[in-house]
């Protein structure tokens, strides 16, 4: 199986890259791709006409992948623009693109006790408007993040590991399903 991880944060310490680099450790068996998202342009209708080599390239992931894996940090209450900007340069044809249908699972993480659920939901609707199949299963939001990495990034919080092995082994479930 080919998965997408996209991550909503790309910094050098980003914690959300971590998880994901975490869950490529629980699916051996899967081909997992991370793209850089933060060195796409703006969405611009311009740029649309001769679309750019990294985002042709990210659409063409999106179209070969089976299943998308998002993993972001909640900004204001919302998702961070580096993950909407990619999202909305992939969204193209409305109703029609290679997100339609697509198999997608979110991951949010934050320090505070809520985990990011406002970007949770926040991220469901923007997903919900390109027709993707949104996961359906118990929201998976990490709380106290800062308490569930170490320095080297690694999970040290046994039952935040457990809880995404589960949630991964659903995914999986979930893809082989719509086939
Ligand atoms: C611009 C900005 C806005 C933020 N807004 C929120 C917020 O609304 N809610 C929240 O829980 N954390 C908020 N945070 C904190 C981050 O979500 C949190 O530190 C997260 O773990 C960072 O993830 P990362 O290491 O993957 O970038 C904000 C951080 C930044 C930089």
């Amino acid at each position: 199986m080919k998965l997408l991880l996209l991550s909503g944060s790309f910094h050098s310490k980003s914690r959300s890259i971590a998880i994901l680099n975490a869950l490529k450790g629980y699916l051996p068996q899967h081909e997992c791709v991370l793209p850089e998202l933060n060195t796409l342009p703006f969405y611009c209708e311009d740029l649309a006409q001769d679309m750019p080599d990294n985002i042709q390239a990210l659409i063409r992931y999106v179209e070969e992948s089976d299943g998308l894996i998002v993993c972001t940090p909640e900004y204001n209450h919302s998702i961070p623009a580096v993950l909407k900007n990619a999202i909305d340069w992939v969204s193209r044809p409305a109703f029609n693109s290679v997100l339609k249908g697509k198999p997608v699972t979110i991951i949010t993480q934050a320090n505070s006790p809520v985990g990011g659920a406002r970007a949770q939901a926040h991220i469901k609707l923007v997903f919900d408007s390109t027709l993707s199949k949104i996961h359906p299963t118990h929201e998976m939001m990490i709380t106290g993040i800062d308490s569930v990495l170490n320095d080297q990034l690694e999970i040290i919080d046994e039952k935040v590991e457990t809880r995404l092995q589960r949630h991964m082994a659903s995914f999986v479930e979930f893809i082989e399903q719509q086939r």
